[in-house]
């Protein structure tokens, strides 16, 4: 859905070859959330979210290191996959194992093995099982198989499914919403049934927005936002890089605290690069980035699609909203009109949570870079 938008924080002058490993830092807070909720009986599907680059799937990768063997995890990440049909989500969701001759095999090996590590990338299941799905086409066989499936490893140990950017099946239309289908399936088992963890974690504040409001959803879910580094822990990340007083003001100040950010100033300095000169040059493009976007609608016209209407985006009511970003960090989530609101979180300059009602920009970075644009408008 926003694999076409401008990457953030992109800094071409930054050598890959120099990476230094950067450690996994804290969220001490989300990880004992969710183990919390991993130690209850499943009862709501947990939607994990954030703006982009935020940490989340690194979150969730550290989680599923540190689990105990009695979890069986399944993580699915929808990130650059195409899904556009019934094929396609089928592919996206299963792993062929093939040494297994029978789906009932695999079963036997994942519940009772004792093995560590059980930990998978995608539901393994076996050629035949795979065909008959490609053959009979229906979302039903699939859900109840899965159903089958996770009752028979619960009987054992405690299955969790995690499905990484779940947005990219939020628009697949095929009989009826796909995605209301699997939120069938997740309502099923958690609340229905009590036989998996489903966490479900997406970037896309217009899907969590939808999700919020879903009639079908209300009191069956849990939300845990995983946000940017705040401030101090963003200077207690720096000081673990022994940085200085002036680089940690000045890194703070611009660009905030985004893991993906900091890694990448982290690597600058261990380059020898002045970060004040680093952090120039990503406000720098930033803004550009900011600019160039609103110079196209302002010349070409921009549209936008919402819940299939088509509606024309007006350059002067983007402007006078990023305008509101020159006094406050963040506003009301109702004082943004709806086409402005959508177009500006679509392009990821924007972040809406609608648990707090609240907008804010992606990052501090785009905050900065905002106000350097709106300043010049
Ligand atoms: N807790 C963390 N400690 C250190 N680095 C992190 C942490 N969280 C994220 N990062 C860095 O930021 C990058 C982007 O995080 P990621 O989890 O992919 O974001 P998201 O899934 O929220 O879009 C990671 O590849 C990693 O380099
Ligand atoms: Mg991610």
């Amino acid at each position: 859905m926003m694999d076409d938008i401008i990457p953030i924080n992109h800094d071409p002058q930054i050598e890959e070859h120099n990476m230094i490993e950067v450690t996994f830092y804290d969220r001490e807070q989300e990880i004992k959330e969710m183990m919390d909720i991993l130690s209850m009986k499943p009862r709501l599907i947990t939607f994990v979210y954030g703006p982009i680059n935020s940490g989340k799937t690194e979150l969730i990768t550290h989680l599923i290191e540190e689990l105990p063997d009695n979890y069986i995890i399944f993580y699915i990440n929808l990130r650059g996959k195409f899904i556009s049909n019934y094929d396609d989500f089928v592919r996206a969701l299963f792993k062929l194992d093939r040494e297994k001759k029978e789906y009932k095999e695999i079963l036997k090996t994942i519940s009772e093995v004792s093995l560590k590590s059980l930990k998978f990338t995608g539901i393994p299941i076996t050629e035949g099982v795979l065909d008959l799905f490609f053959r009979e086409k229906t979302y039903e066989d699939v859900f109840e198989f899965l159903e089958d499936y996770f009752t028979e490893i619960a009987k054992n140990k405690v299955p969790v499914l995690i499905v990484d950017e779940l947005q990219k099946i939020g628009d697949v239309r095929i009989n009826t919403h796909l995605i209301y289908e699997l939120f069938n399936l997740f309502i099923r088992l958690t609340k229905e049934l009590h036989l998996c963890h489903v966490f479900a974690v997406t970037s896309d504040s217009l899907f969590i927005k939808q999700v919020y409001s879903e009639a079908m959803l209300s009191g069956r879910c849990d939300y845990l936002l995983v946000d940017d580094f705040d401030y101090e822990q963003t200077m207690d990340f720096l000081d673990g890089y022994g940085w200085g007083e002036q680089e940690k003001t000045i890194t703070w100040q611009s660009v905030g605290g985004k893991p993906v950010s900091l890694v990448k100033l982290v690597n600058a300095k261990v380059s020898g690069k002045n970060i004040e000169d680093v952090v120039g040059r990503m406000l720098t493009l930033r803004t550009g980035e900011i600019e160039t976007m609103l110079k196209r609608v302002n010349e070409l016209g921009g549209e936008i699609i919402i819940e299939d209407a088509k509606y024309r985006v007006s350059y002067e009511k983007l402007v006078e909203v990023l305008k509101s970003f020159a006094a406050y960090e963040e506003i009301g989530m109702n004082e943004v009109d709806e086409i402005s609101k959508a177009f500006l979180v679509k392009n990821n300059v924007l972040f809406v949570d609608p648990l707090t009602k609240l907008i804010k920009p992606q990052s501090r970075l785009d905050l900065s870079a905002i106000r350097e644009v709106v300043r010049g408008a």
